[in-house]
């Protein structure tokens, strides 16, 4: 086996059949149903990184699900590179609306992925993406190329906020010492544009409550009179973003950076187009803030976005009724130097402040974390940029992406060291959505470049 490429192609059935066997387990962790199958899933991982050639695993117990570590050691002079990935996945529904079973991986070709995509929740992410770093793991022992100390550190909870990962960070930072943190949780421009994410939004999530009546009511004998919780909270709602798609809660926006000209138009320089992005989504116009471009908007500008709204009659037919209680999830995405707590607080205040007398208003924070941004001219960077720069033929492009691993923030204060994301999975590959999937071209092509990052960072790292 003289390089990496001839070994994908002469394993590759095999590495398809282990993520599918892992992608077989639902390890939704925001479902207690499921508790049993996230720890299967675990242990799983636990067995792949042993036979991968680890020199220890072992699974972290943690006041939620288990933290799965694994090391190999070589040389404590050479850099050690921490590969942190998450084996648990988003709840599958709308079940319906899944072509095949979530849990029953197929291969099947889309005009994206015409070399074929596995099917199933998790494929993306982050089971195709954290496995890929199991095979590379496997390929640099069995070649004998591991050029630098390597530690895994897979968790059970990113899905559901990384609450026992905080805590298991905070008491282990020897223990979880490195040079640089690698992960693949994040996506690239497309399958002949690699990218490299270097920036993460942060993000605050909350629940509110709204009541009205202290039970439903006859909507004729008491509409009109009394607040309708519902009417109440789409109005109040509504309120949250002004003519301009601005967000109006009071201070939201003091800590928002604004990018400069030039860096404004550094991002406008990626390969992109609105037409692809509106027919690829079905949709005859974008929509958002004044003054601000799709990709400035979902990426550099903080949101606020209703998740979930329900309350009242939902059923066939119609009920006449005013429910006593309406409800709604919200998320903001913030960027670099907002604060998520600071932020909850002021969306609390302000929900409190907005709301009707005639109702009592509860709001929930659920978990939050802070945004990241990483510079470009790290050596992991520039690791990183080697790496794709050879097994695509093109340079990397940095990209400040809209999602969030609130960890990474974490990681930088706890550890003290900056994070390479290297994704590999594209937008249209529906994370968080019915059909999920993940290009085999995607996976195949991980596995190859992530040896090279490894490679590169310990040349870089050394001179
Ligand atoms: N892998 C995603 C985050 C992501 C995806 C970042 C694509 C950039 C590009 C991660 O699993 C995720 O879904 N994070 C959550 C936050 C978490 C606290 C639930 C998110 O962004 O909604
Ligand atoms: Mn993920
Ligand atoms: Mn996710």
């Amino acid at each position: 086996m003289e390089n990496i490429k001839q070994y994908v192609q002469e394993n590759k059935e095999r590495f398809l059949t282990e993520l599918i066997d892992l992608l077989k387990i639902p390890s939704v962790s925001a479902d207690s149903a499921y508790a049993q199958d996230v720890i299967d899933t675990a242990n799983a991982v636990k067995n792949s990184l042993e036979k991968a050639g680890c020199d220890f695993v072992e699974l972290c117990e943690t006041p939620g699900y288990p933290i799965v570590y694994g090391e190999k050691i070589i040389d404590i002079k050479l850099p050690t590179i921490l590969v942190y990935g998450h084996y648990d996945v988003q709840p599958a529904d709308p079940i319906d609306l899944w072509d095949s079973p979530p849990f029953e991986p197929i291969i099947k070709n889309t005009p994206i992925h015409p070399e074929g995509a596995i099917f199933a929740r998790g494929a993306c992410d982050d089971k195709g993406q954290m496995y890929m770093h199991v095979k590379a793991f496997e390929y640099m022992i069995a070649s004998n190329t591991l050029p630098c100390n390597v530690k895994f550190m897979i968790e059970g909870e990113e899905e559901v906020g990384s609450k026992s990962l905080s805590w298991f960070v905070e008491r282990n930072q020897a223990k979880l010492a490195n040079d640089v943190i690698l992960i693949s949780d994040t996506g690239m421009i497309s399958n002949t544009q690699p990218s490299i994410t270097t920036g993460l939004r942060g993000l605050s999530y909350v629940e509110v409550e709204v009541t009205g009546p202290n039970r439903d009511l006859h909507s004729g004998l008491y509409g009109g009179a009394v607040a309708n919780p519902i009417n109440v909270l789409t109005k109040m709602i509504a309120s949250l973003h002004d003519e301009n798609n601005h967000i109006t809660i009071p201070g939201f926006y003091d800590k928002v950076e604004e990018l400069s000209k030039e860096e404004r138009a550094e991002m406008a320089k990626r390969p992109y187009s609105e037409e692809a992005y509106k027919e690829a989504l079905d949709i005859v116009d974008v929509y958002g803030e004044t003054g601000y471009s799709t990709n400035e908007r979902n990426s550099i500008r903080p949101t606020l976005d209703v998740n979930g709204i329900w309350g009242g009659y939902t059923g066939e037919g119609a009920k006449t009724v005013i429910a006593s209680k309406a409800y709604a999830k919200i998320s903001m995405r913030l960027v670099p130097n907002q604060d998520w707590e600071e932020i909850t607080t002021l969306f609390k205040n302000h929900f409190e402040r907005i709301a009707p007398k005639a109702v009592k208003v509860k709001v929930t924070p659920h978990h939050g974390g802070q945004g990241y941004v990483t510079p470009i001219d790290s050596i992991g960077y520039q690791a990183a940029n080697k790496a794709y720069t050879e097994t695509f033929g093109v340079q990397a492009i940095p990209v400040r992406s809209g999602g969030s691993i609130p960890i990474v923030a974490l990681f930088e204060k706890e550890l003290k060291s900056k994070t390479i994301l290297m994704g590999f999975g594209l937008d249209s590959d529906a994370i968080h959505s019915p059909n999920e999937h993940y290009g085999i071209f995607n996976y195949l092509k991980g596995i190859e470049t992530i040896p090279l990052f490894y490679k590169y960072f310990t040349e870089l790292y050394e001179k």
